[in-house]
């Protein structure tokens, strides 16, 4: 028998509360999902306790490197270098000037991975968050304060947090923002209706433009925006005055970066995606451009960010981004293959139990290593036709658990009291409440096997299939 669990409709309030089915066949409720959020009851999801790797045997299946990715060899092997170098970079005896010196290494390896003119362009931060905070208000800060009219800042309705929670805060500092909705199809912005929407959108004029922030690669549907294009296009109609900035935190090891060629401002690098330690980052600012501090300290960094630098931390992430990058055909061969194979075994093994899924967004446009998808069955109805019928992502992860690790999370945002929110890039492309529901995002890493794709396949197959058995 299929059990069933509440699901309850906000629209701003709550307005509704409906019953779905486990599976979620797609009911008119859905209909309402753009904008809403839902509580999901019913038989209740297991918590599960935090519990040291070592326990769990064998090792799970890791497909989930969108997330997080492990510290690569390179760089722990570099930072254990200079466990010993302990000096503080600004002090100018032995200590520090040892210190000084492996940073500026560090420097120089970010520099030539990026391809930026100059170290003096680089500047250490804690990850992709404090690099987004630091470009986006000390960026805007910087424009509006040689030209005041400049107070709005373009960017678009997918946006990872780190851009689009600076965003709403902005309006604190009398800066307005404005949503460029990205293609439905693709989840791309589309060069013609950025152009258009600098052009028409912007009350005043595209002069009063500060700031563009633009992510290069979407974290769900894996989406690659036409970067080099949309900078020329934001010269073009805002002025060399404006600035544009791109999160590369997905982008960076999967796709190629070039600063320069790209023409970029300010772009944000985010250790931890390509195999470096967590809470390692770096802000490229192009030559010229002026970047305000947003906290508040001593001098380090050019005074653009205050704090005593990480010496062993930057090493660890400029020699993984060097390694990322000085190898990225190597590793994006890899992602890609496996990312397809696993595509083509997940069709064949779900068709043997008369299942499918459905791609979100256009994996044609995607990294290479990103499939977001969602599992469903054709449920025969002899009045409405047949039902498409997702199973739910989160019991399904649930029930893998063990052996495939993989995302909902993105899709759908579980808090403590299991609320659920239908993430912006799967609303941008379209996708209902009860398909965000459903939704996997499965992300291969530069070392996932052909065995590991097609077992993982095989597992999520055989679950799915069960779950719809019980
Ligand atoms: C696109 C994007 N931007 C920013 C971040 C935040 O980076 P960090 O975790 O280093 O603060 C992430 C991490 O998930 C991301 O995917």
């Amino acid at each position: 028998m299929i059990s069933h669990y509440c699901c309850r409709i906000r629209l701003g309030f709550a307005i509704s509360i409906a019953r779905l089915s486990l599976f979620l066949p797609f009911s008119p409720v859905a209909l309402l999902s753009t904008s809403i959020m839902c509580n999901v009851e019913g038989p209740p999801l297991k918590k599960r306790k935090p519990q040291p790797l070592t326990d769990v045997d064998p090792l799970p299946i890791y497909l989930d490197y969108n997330a997080t990715t492990p510290l690569c060899a390179e760089a722990w092997s570099a930072m254990s270098k200079v466990h010993d170098v302990w000096g503080n970079p600004s002090s100018t005896h032995p200590y520090g000037l040892s210190a000084k010196y492996h940073l500026d290494v560090a420097r120089q390896l970010v520099t030539d991975a990026l391809k930026a003119a100059s170290p003096d362009c680089i500047i250490f931060t804690s990850g992709g968050t404090e690099s987004n905070n630091l470009a986006i208000v000390g960026g805007a800060k910087g424009v509006r304060e040689a030209h005041p009219e400049r107070k709005y800042i373009i960017s678009t309705n997918v946006e990872h947090p780190a851009v689009a929670e600076v965003l709403k805060h902005m309006t604190e500092g009398k800066f307005e923002f404005l949503l460029l909705p990205v293609s439905s199809v693709t989840g791309m912005v589309e060069p013609k209706s950025f152009q258009s929407f600098l052009e028409n959108a912007v009350p005043g004029g595209p002069q009063n433009v500060a700031l563009v922030t633009i992510m290069f690669a979407n974290n769900e549907l894996g989406s690659v925006n036409p970067i080099k294009e949309l900078v020329r296009i934001t010269k073009e109609v805002c002025g060399k005055a404006c600035l544009f900035h791109t999160d590369a935190a997905q982008a960076l090891g999967k796709v190629p970066v070039n600063v320069e060629e790209l023409q970029v401002d300010l772009l944000s690098v985010c250790g931890h995606k390509f195999y470096a330690p967590k809470g390692s980052g770096a802000l490229y600012i192009k030559k010229g451009v002026k970047v305000h501090n947003v906290t508040y300290g001593a001098g380090h960094e050019k005074g653009i960010r205050p704090g005593t630098e990480n010496v062993l931390v930057s090493t660890g992430m400029a020699t993984a981004l060097y390694f990322a990058v000085e190898s990225i055909d190597r590793f994006t061969t890899n992602m890609r293959n496996t990312r397809d194979e696993l595509f083509k075994v997940l069709k064949e093994e779900l068709a043997k139990v008369n299942m499918d899924f459905v791609v979100n967004g256009d994996i044609a446009v995607a990294l290479p290593n990103t499939l977001n998808c969602a599992v469903f069955k054709m449920i025969p109805n002899h009045v409405t036709g047949d039902d498409v019928t997702y199973i739910s992502a989160q019991r399904l992860l649930m029930a893998v658990g063990d052996k495939v690790c993989m995302s909902a999370g993105s899709a759908c945002h579980s808090t403590t009291d299991g609320e659920i929110e239908v993430s912006a890039p799967l609303k941008a492309v379209n996708v209902d409440l009860t398909r965000a529901i459903g939704t996997l995002r499965i992300s291969t890493g530069r070392e996932t096997t052909m065995a590991d794709v097609r077992r993982a396949a095989r597992v999520v197959a055989r679950t799915a299939a069960q779950q719809f058995a019980e």
